[in-house]
């Protein structure tokens, strides 16, 4: 019962972190934390993820410019680990058993869908995992922005969609909880009730109120600008969001999403 509590500690207390002290990460202590990872559940015991340590320096370096403005998270990681969906790997396995399978058809929706949520999962016992250590870490998106650039970085095969990084390290800050939606707005009994107006307007307020009050926006991102206004300039659908979703799509297209 107490290690339970302290696991819920743990958890309901998790935040990013995003300044490191610089250190690198033992191999067995990295090897660790994939082990836990991998003790994720999994579509059909499928695996549908692949995972990739950066152990070399000048790759960290090659991955410092991709990610634009994050060079100092990215050097001082402890450890830095790029998350794949990954259907080349089930599909080879899948065609060793002789039968017509989905995953050399044109269409499959599901086990696309479940690559990511695969992927997702294994991401999330990493975390946790890196946190009972007592590392922090922080999730970047960079991958999922420039697929191709990744791909040929990391030498992916086809099939094999790099998503986000994970970096860990040594706790070099002790941000706040930053805040979420009210439960009742996530967490339904028997049906879905959707959230009023004014309820979603409350926590946009609170949300931009918080992310003031850390400073966020300025400390991280490196703008001088409200955490409001920031989203809004995150998701405006312009030429220049096109033009790069456009050659994302290609890639998933190709790579991961067949539907
Ligand atoms: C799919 C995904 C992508 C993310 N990408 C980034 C990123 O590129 N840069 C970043 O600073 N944080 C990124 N994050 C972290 C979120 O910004 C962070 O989880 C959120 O602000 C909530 O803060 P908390 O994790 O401290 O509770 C990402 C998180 C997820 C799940």
């Amino acid at each position: 019962m107490l290690r339970r509590r302290s696991l819920l500690k743990l958890l309901r207390g998790r935040r990013s972190i995003q300044v490191f002290k610089r250190a690198r990460m033992p191999d067995d202590v990295a090897r660790l934390i994939v082990e836990a990872g991998v003790r994720a559940p999994s579509y059909l015991h499928l695996q549908e993820y692949s995972i990739v340590i950066v152990a070399d320096e000048n790759l960290r370096g090659e991955i410092a410019k991709l990610c634009e403005g994050r060079d100092e998270l990215i050097m001082n990681a402890a450890a830095i680990f790029l998350i794949c969906a990954d259907l080349n790997r089930p599909a080879r396995m899948l065609s060793l058993l002789g039968h017509p399978n989905v995953l050399r058809s044109n269409k499959h929706p599901v086990e696309s869908v479940f690559a990511v949520f695969d992927a997702g999962l294994v991401t999330a016992f990493m975390i946790m995992a890196a946190e009972i250590i007592g590392y922090g870490s922080t999730i970047l998106y960079h991958p999922m922005l420039y697929p191709s650039e990744f791909a040929k970085l990391f030498q992916l095969p086809p099939g094999v969609t790099p998503l986000i990084l994970l970096c860990v390290g040594e706790r070099g800050e002790s941000p706040p909880l930053r805040p979420r939606l009210p439960l009742d707005l996530v967490f339904f009994r028997n049906s879905y009730r959707e959230a009023g107006e004014e309820d979603l307007k409350r926590y946009i307020r609170e949300l931009g109120d918080a992310m003031r009050r850390e400073d966020y926006v300025r400390k991280y991102i490196g703008l001088n600008m409200d955490y409001l206004e920031y989203l809004k300039s995150a998701t405006t659908f312009n030429d220049e969001l096109k033009k790069t979703y456009d050659a994302i799509e290609k890639f998933l297209k190709e790579n991961l999403m067949r539907f």
